[in-house]
């Protein structure tokens, strides 16, 4: 992918499960072997992935994989492989911290029982850290290209609305005024209507849990004054993600859905000014035979083989529903790259997982 090659910031967002995690990581790869100094911010790995990457665990820790785990793996170093695994939670301490006027305000926000589950019973929250991390990463450090995966989402376009959101629900000042009784009532005695319907719905069906009231309500006044900071912040992320160092690396499967998500989130991104870099269709079902060719037939491959009648039957069969698949694959793959000006690239399934660096290598030669 050429259009990468420029970039100081590469971020590989796209619909559940398509391989982000691992485009990113080969995206790494082969620039580092390009001989550039670069980090793969993971969100998630699966733990053999992780494991190839040496990584142990959660916590921010930016690690370099080893010379010799290149060479084990039949490759030249050539530049610097770092890579980490996003810690949620510790990245909201750390913005926590930023922002909070003192101590005291820090110290509790850490003891609000809500907060202490921020990172999994608040929707959106992996996107927003997986943000505020990548701008830290790229003003702190001197990479030459962080690599950014995004959460599994459900929802592509998640991981651009998330930071809105959530910053929504931090300076809802109404909220905070019509929950505050709660924090010094022995019981809330609070009517959720008074919240407005849509609000309340939206707020609390967030978190997990029933007796939430009056956490919520400490954990609003904890976050009180703090939001100014928290939007400053946010904005600039976002003019961070609009210049253009940035490229977004859409991922999509050939599936037809997959691609719609992928589609939309291109649209967005054009809308927002943030520039694509271009495509990954993965784990695609290449055709064996050039366009207007088709599979060989059952007596075909008879002759060929000399085999018996069962055998070619199966054979030819097989191959028959392979180049089916493989034409509907190209007819997705063609809508995607059209969508992003020819700058895609298609990997074929492998046969196994891809789950070291070795494996990670393939994918990198074609990118
Ligand atoms: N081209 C490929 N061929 C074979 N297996 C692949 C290929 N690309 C990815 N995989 C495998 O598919 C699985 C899912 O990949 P990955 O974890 O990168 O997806 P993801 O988009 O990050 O998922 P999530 O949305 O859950 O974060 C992994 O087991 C990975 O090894
Ligand atoms: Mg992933």
């Amino acid at each position: 992918m050429e259009r990468l090659a420029e970039r100081r910031i590469a971020v590989c967002v796209g619909p559940g499960g398509v391989g982000k995690t691992t485009v990113a990581a080969a995206v790494g790869l082969a620039r580092a072997q390009a001989g550039a100094r670069v980090l793969v911010c993971t969100i998630d790995p699966a733990r053999r992935l992780a494991n190839a990457l040496g990584l142990q665990s959660l916590g921010n820790v930016e690690t370099r994989v080893p010379d010799h785990a290149f060479r084990e793996a039949g490759l030249q170093p050539g530049g610097q492989l770092f890579a980490m695994m996003l810690d949620v939670k510790r990245t909201w301490d750390d913005l926590v911290a930023r922002h909070a006027p003192d101590r005291a305000r820090r110290e509790r926000i850490y003891r609000n029982r809500l907060y202490q589950q921020l990172s999994s019973a608040l929707a959106g929250s992996q996107e927003f850290m997986a943000m505020e991390k990548l701008y830290e990463l790229t003003t702190e450090r001197d990479y030459d290209l962080v690599v950014l995966d995004t959460p599994p989402t459900a929802h592509a376009l998640d991981f651009l609305d998330a930071p809105e959101r959530i910053l929504d629900f931090l300076g809802n000042d109404t909220a905070r005024a019509l929950l505050s009784p709660a924090l010094h009532a022995g019981r809330a005695g609070l009517k959720l209507f008074q919240l407005g319907g849509a609000y309340a719905a939206k707020t609390l069906a967030r978190f997990t849990g029933a007796d939430v009231l009056k956490d919520l309500a400490d954990f609003l006044a904890g976050f009180q004054g703090m939001y100014e900071g928290f939007e400053r912040r946010a904005a600039a992320v976002r003019s961070l993600l609009s210049t253009p160092g940035v490229g977004f690396v859409l991922v999509a499967s050939a599936s037809p859905l997959a691609v719609d998500e992928a589609l939309g989130f291109h649209e967005r991104l054009h809308a927002e000014s943030m520039p694509v870099a271009g495509a990954v269709a993965n784990r695609i079902t290449p055709s064996l035979w050039p366009e207007g060719e088709s599979a060989p037939g059952e007596e075909a491959l008879r002759a060929a083989l000399g085999a018996g009648g069962d055998l070619a039957a199966r054979l030819a069969r097989t191959l028959a529903e392979h180049q089916l698949q493989a034409r509907a694959d190209a007819v997705q793959v063609a809508r995607l790259f059209e969508a992003v000006g020819g700058a895609g690239v298609a990997i074929p399934r492998l046969r196994a997982d891809v789950h070291d660096l070795r494996g990670l290598s393939q994918l990198a030669e074609r990118l």
